[in-house]
């Protein structure tokens, strides 16, 4: 047995994080992971591998799509699948050995193993109980699965599955156009699989500013993804080596049957606090799965919560800022989290990016706004790559021109995001944004172009 200021159970990006802040603060800190490499989730089967998959099929792509056209002549790659799954596992070992040299650095303890907790300021793992003045649950996620599916993770497969595919299908049905399935759908359509993404809503992307989700969807199609929209999924049924997936679209009686050899179930997440013995504890919940936490206080004195196991949305950096401020408020410090500035980032070719407010929020909540629009097949440098497609669209307040939200589809959307993202947390307008010089030629200039866009116009638009 042995005592700590802070235990966390959980090692994803809410979790360490969280740790490594802890002892930089001075606490004794230790870490409960069950997995045999720290990351949780996003670094083990998540974010990170399935970044690597999307750069991979990416410069596939590249070869046979531009190369010749800058005269680079010369047989085209074939498709080595066991090698590319091999550089994924490469990455992802790598920056899972990375956060063990972090917390090493940082004296943060692993304790290895499963963690629960016996009673209020002990946790259990394996069969020794800890104790903490403070103890944090950042135990994430899960897929949250869909009636009448059962996952094999071989035939049918979640996120995970899809990582480790035995073989590139020829045939794969996305069930759901959320993150997960166009990030995973475009990865094997560039592979050559025939994707169907089948929708239950009437557009792609929930949540996401109407105009750049219309833009998106074109661009995907464009790329070989086939769409079925305002289609509920009814059942899966696998057969010899290969699934039947039956769809009913919501204006019509009849359900239909797409044949394929690979289904991927990405109908969303629910939080993942199984085996913590939360419920015995008496942690009020919310309805959806939730812990309820007040600046991620549970109702359990010396119990936090964060992360994907709480509300908000489902992202690493959203628990990554949670675990930080979560740290400075244990050490005594003011720890603080802006809701208003989280950035989202779909990781596709082009990649899509947004901070703040849609238009079809800023309309329902009465905001009078404006619009400053810019393309980039304005911006050099995005031509010069054949990365043209796309644009920002940036919305500021009519009368303060003050920054409240930014849309970016194109070539770096997901890099290009956070000079907004800075603006917005200093309260710039759209005019200060453009008052800056950006150097020329960068994708950054067209950020720049929309907030001018937002004034007096763009330059070269
Ligand atoms: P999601 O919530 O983004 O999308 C799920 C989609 O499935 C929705 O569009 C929904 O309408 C649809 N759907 C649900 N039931 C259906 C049915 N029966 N038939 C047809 N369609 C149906 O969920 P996703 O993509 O699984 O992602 C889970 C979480 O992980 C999200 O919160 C996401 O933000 C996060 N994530 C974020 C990433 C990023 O930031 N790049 C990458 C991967 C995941």
């Amino acid at each position: 047995m042995a005592s700590f200021d802070v235990i966390i159970i959980g090692s994803g990006p809410g979790g360490y994080v969280c740790a490594i802040r802890c002892a930089q603060l001075g606490l004794k800190t230790a870490v409960v992971e069950g997995r045999e490499t720290l990351g949780g989730t996003c670094l083990n089967i998540g974010c990170i591998p399935s970044k690597a998959l999307l750069h991979a099929s990416h410069s596939y792509h590249e070869v046979h799509e531009n190369f010749e056209k800058m005269g680079l002549m010369g047989g085209a790659p074939t498709i080595d699948w066991g090698k590319m799954k091999a550089y994924k596992q490469d990455v992802v070992n790598g920056n899972t050995r990375g956060i063990e040299f972090l917390f090493k650095k940082n004296k943060v303890t692993w304790l290895k193993g499963w963690g629960s907790i016996p009673a209020a300021g002990q946790v259990k793992v394996g069969d020794e109980v800890h104790e903490a003045k403070n103890i944090v649950i950042a135990t994430g996620s899960e897929p949250s699965g869909l009636p009448g599916v059962t996952v094999d993770e071989t035939v049918v497969v979640t996120s995970t599955g899809a990582l480790t595919l035995p073989a590139i299908p020829p045939r794969m049905v996305v069930i759901g156009a959320g993150v997960i399935g166009l990030e995973l759908g475009s990865v094997y359509a560039r592979l050559g699989t025939a994707v169907t993404v089948v929708e239950y809503l009437d557009a792609i992307t929930p949540g996401m500013d109407a105009e750049v989700a219309k833009s998106f969807q074109k661009i995907l199609m464009k790329q070989g993804l086939t769409f079925i929209l305002g289609a509920a999924v009814q059942g899966v049924e696998t057969g010899a080596g290969g699934a039947k997936v039956t769809y009913k679209l919501r204006k019509s009686e009849t359900a239909e049957v797409l044949e394929t050899d690979v289904v991927l179930v990405a109908t969303g997440r629910k939080p993942y606090t199984a085996g913590l013995g939360i419920e015995a504890l008496g942690v009020e919940m919310l309805p959806r799965g939730q812990i309820k936490t007040d600046h991620f206080a549970t109702n359990i004195k010396g119990l936090y919560a964060i992360g994907d196991a709480i509300t908000g949305p489902m992202l690493a950096h959203k628990a990554e800022d949670e675990g930080m401020a979560l740290a400075e408020v244990l050490a005594g410090k003011h720890g603080h989290v802006n809701y208003s500035v989280i950035p989202g980032v779909i990781y596709t070719a082009p990649e899509v990016a947004n901070v703040g407010a849609t238009e079809e929020q800023l309309k329902e909540a009465g905001i009078a706004y404006k619009v400053g629009k810019f393309p980039f097949m304005g911006n050099a440098r995005a031509k010069t790559v054949f990365q043209a497609e796309g644009f920002v669209k940036m919305l500021a307040d009519k009368e303060t021109d003050r920054i409240l939200g930014c849309h970016i589809i194109g070539p770096g959307a997901g890099d290009l995001i956070h000079e907004v993202c800075v603006a917005m947390e200093f309260g710039a307008s759209a005019q200060d944004l453009a008052l800056t010089c950006h150097a020329h030629p960068t994708y950054s200039e067209a950020v720049r172009e929309a907030a001018l866009a937002c004034g007096d116009g763009a330059i070269h638009a």
